[in-house]
């Protein structure tokens, strides 16, 4: 019999807004969130195996640390069995940037190992498993438009993006226990209160977003700790008609709405730098954000 095998895509997120509101006990932060997938994507190939293993084509990326490997250890768990399958990663979406790749290939392993091992867990199961995985992680097991509260995991679904295209600016560098160290850096008057994200989703079906209206509450500390960064950002900012906004707690920061001759004139002015321009759209992959 031939083994089964899955291709999965996983698509990147950019945080259309981000506030962070304030220190919980258990060590992380509520925060209200606008998520938007794109069609930046990693591929996720799932087949069947003696044990388990992960294999990526990033540095380092390989086997036990990737969070491909906690999903399906968690996944296993849950339903009672022993995991085993070989798991393989396209990498397209660069790493530790902002854009949630290692969320996404987390996800996208949830999904493929509940068919693959024909467990039948229901979304809110699958749900539950992907809070324990990381903030991010439920969302994007059906991306398209949402607002995340509480760790950024509860999820409510929103209008589809009028939007069509967005550029997004990568910084050739990121740093080492990245999203804590972020959340570690901000003061007192990088928090607030979450209304301004609460009103940017509650205007995405009528009004056109333009990524100088969002916000993000990692700007200010980005800029100071993110190698190169603020270069990046000056010159994005140059030869685009709408500022660059950061997505997640960085370095990656988007242009909303973009077009190719803006994706051209990035990638010039970017030359050099290290840093990476994609032009992207967004997406809804499971088609439920109906404008
Ligand atoms: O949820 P995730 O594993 O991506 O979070 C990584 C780290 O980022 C957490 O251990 C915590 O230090 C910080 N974090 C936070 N508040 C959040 C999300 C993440 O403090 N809402």
């Amino acid at each position: 019999m031939a083994s089964e095998r899955l291709e999965l895509k996983a698509y990147a997120k950019v945080n259309l807004a981000l506030e962070v509101i304030g220190r919980r006990d258990d060590g992380y932060h509520n925060v209200a969130t606008v998520l938007q997938t794109v069609d930046l994507a990693d591929t996720v190939v799932i087949e069947e195996a003696d044990e388990l293993s992960v294999e990526c084509d990033g540095a380092g990326l390989s086997g036990k640390g990737n969070l491909a490997w906690k999903a399906a250890e968690a996944l296993a768990e849950r339903a009672g069995i022993v995991p085993r399958a070989r798991i393989r990663i396209d990498k397209r979406i660069p790493v530790a940037s902002g854009l949630g790749g290692g969320s996404a290939d987390a996800a996208a392993t949830l999904v493929g190992l509940n068919r693959l091992w024909g467990l039948e867990l229901s979304e809110a199961e699958l749900e539950e498993v992907a809070a324990g995985l990381g903030s991010d992680v439920p969302f994007l097991l059906t991306g398209g438009t949402a607002l995340g509260t509480g760790r950024g995991d509860e999820i409510v679904r929103l209008p589809r993006l009028s939007a069509a295209e967005l550029l997004l600016a990568v910084p050739g560098d990121s740093i080492d226990a990245k999203t804590p160290t972020m959340y570690q850096a901000l003061r007192a008057e990088d928090f607030s209160d979450g209304s301004r994200t609460r009103g940017i989703a509650s205007d995405l079906g009528q009004r056109a977003l333009t990524s100088g209206g969002c916000c993000n509450a990692f700007e200010r500390a980005a800029r100071e700790i993110f190698p190169g960064l603020a270069d990046v950002w000056d010159k994005v900012a140059g030869v685009t008609r709408h500022p660059p906004r950061l997505s997640g707690a960085g370095p990656a920061m988007f242009v909303m709405p973009s077009s190719e001759s803006e994706h051209i004139r990035v990638s010039e002015s970017l030359q050099g730098s290290g840093a990476a321009a994609y032009l992207v759209r967004a997406i809804s992959p499971s088609g439920r954000n109906e404008a």
